[in-house]
């Protein structure tokens, strides 16, 4: 992505952000700015490197290969993105990244470049939630939610409805008990033989299932009456799989079966997924839902809960589909907004990383 045609910021009284996000299995460098007119956040320019087709000969993340190559990528990307934005280090006004959840190597890479290159450049740092960075992005696209919203974040390892009321100031309404929304795309997908990563792939063969199959298969709907605001998907798997070990005794899944066992999942996290937003718009009272993290780019839950919300007059609000899964952008974002809200930078030297880390502690 290059920088965009609107006005050049003013760095004098616009803070000029750069972003480092290595959680996992992305490597994302981005500068974000405002708009010194309407305040707006700004992306100025973004790159990004997927680690996909390296973990697919394994079927999920390696840990190790993605900290390696988080090293290969990140200087790179860096260029890349200084140079989209016409943008020089020295312009820079801070450097925030990722400090966790995450992979602990993978997390180490991103925070000891950002801490290195701002060290050296003297600069202050901005650790950021990975979350937070999740549930901000939202904030980039062309119509952004006012806070206070209620915001869904569903990632390949978390499953949160929160209060959102400005920058840092989350409470925790409920969250899964088991497996993450993604999770169970990701294992499901496993169990009917996809590939990795399987939310993606899931959805794209839900997308060709025959709707009159689908509706045959009764899958559970977990915790959909549990009358609070937390999660279960791990029965979810279970069922599943009972369902694939029954089939292949009966001389395997034929390819429709499949469709229709994969767009029956979807249906069934989609179900929760759009109950419990309902439940904690009412239980609110708040009126704008934020969606965010990689489920959030799910085609069937963007329009079931558009519907949805769309019938109780809430405005609901997603990031753009580039943004929705891990990418720099968000976290420089998330930095430059704790900065602008009164939150006191860090100065580069000593850091840890934090792999296991509550928002609410963030
Ligand atoms: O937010 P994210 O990129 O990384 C984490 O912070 O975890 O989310 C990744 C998760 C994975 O579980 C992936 O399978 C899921 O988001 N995902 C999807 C889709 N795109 C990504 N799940 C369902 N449908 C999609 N289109
Ligand atoms: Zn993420």
């Amino acid at each position: 992505m290059t920088a965009p045609d609107c006005a050049a910021p003013n760095h004098a009284r616009a803070p000029l952000v750069l972003g480092v996000e290595s959680s996992c299995d992305e490597t994302g460098v981005a500068l974000v700015t405002l708009n010194t007119q309407t305040g707006a956040p700004i992306l100025l320019g973004q790159a990004l490197h997927t680690q996909v087709a390296m973990h697919a000969a394994y079927g999920g993340v390696v840990p190790e290969l993605a900290s390696r190559d988080h090293i290969r990528r990140v200087v790179p990307l860096l260029r890349q993105t200084l140079a989209a934005a016409r943008v020089e280090l020295a312009d820079l006004d801070a450097i925030a990244y990722t400090a966790g959840p995450g992979l602990a190597g993978a997390l180490l890479v991103g925070s000891a470049f950002a801490e290195a290159l701002a060290f050296a450049l003297n600069k202050p740092v901005v650790p950021v939630h990975h979350l937070e960075g999740h549930l901000l992005s939202p904030l980039l696209a062309a119509e952004p939610p006012q806070f206070p919203f209620v915001a869904l974040l569903v990632s390949g390892g978390h499953t949160q409805l929160m209060r959102v009321t400005g920058v840092g100031a989350y409470e925790l309404l409920g969250e899964t008990l088991d497996d993450a929304a993604g999770e169970a795309f990701d294992k499901t997908a496993k169990l009917l033989g996809l590939g990795y990563p399987g939310g993606p792939a899931l959805a794209a063969l839900a997308e060709t299932a025959d709707p009159v199959l689908v509706a045959e298969i009764k899958l559970p709907r977990p915790m959909l009456h549990s009358g609070d605001l937390e999660f279960s998907f791990a029965g979810l798997k279970t069922a599943v799989l009972t369902r694939v070990k029954t089939a292949e005794a009966e001389g395997g899944l034929t390819d429709t079966g499949r469709a229709a066992l994969a767009a029956a999942v979807q249906e069934s996290i989609t179900d929760v997924l759009v109950a419990k937003c309902v439940q904690a718009l009412k239980q609110t009272g708040l009126t704008r839902l934020v969606v965010a993290g990689g489920v959030g780019a799910n085609r069937h839950l963007r329009e079931t809960l558009t519907t949805a919300c769309q019938r109780r007059k809430v405005d609901v609000f997603f990031p753009e589909l580039s943004l929705c899964t891990d990418n720099g952008a968000m976290i420089a974002l998330a930095g430059l907004l704790r900065l602008t809200s009164g939150g006191a930078p860090k100065k580069a030297g000593a850091f840890s990383v934090k792999p296991r880390w509550r928002l609410i502690d963030a």
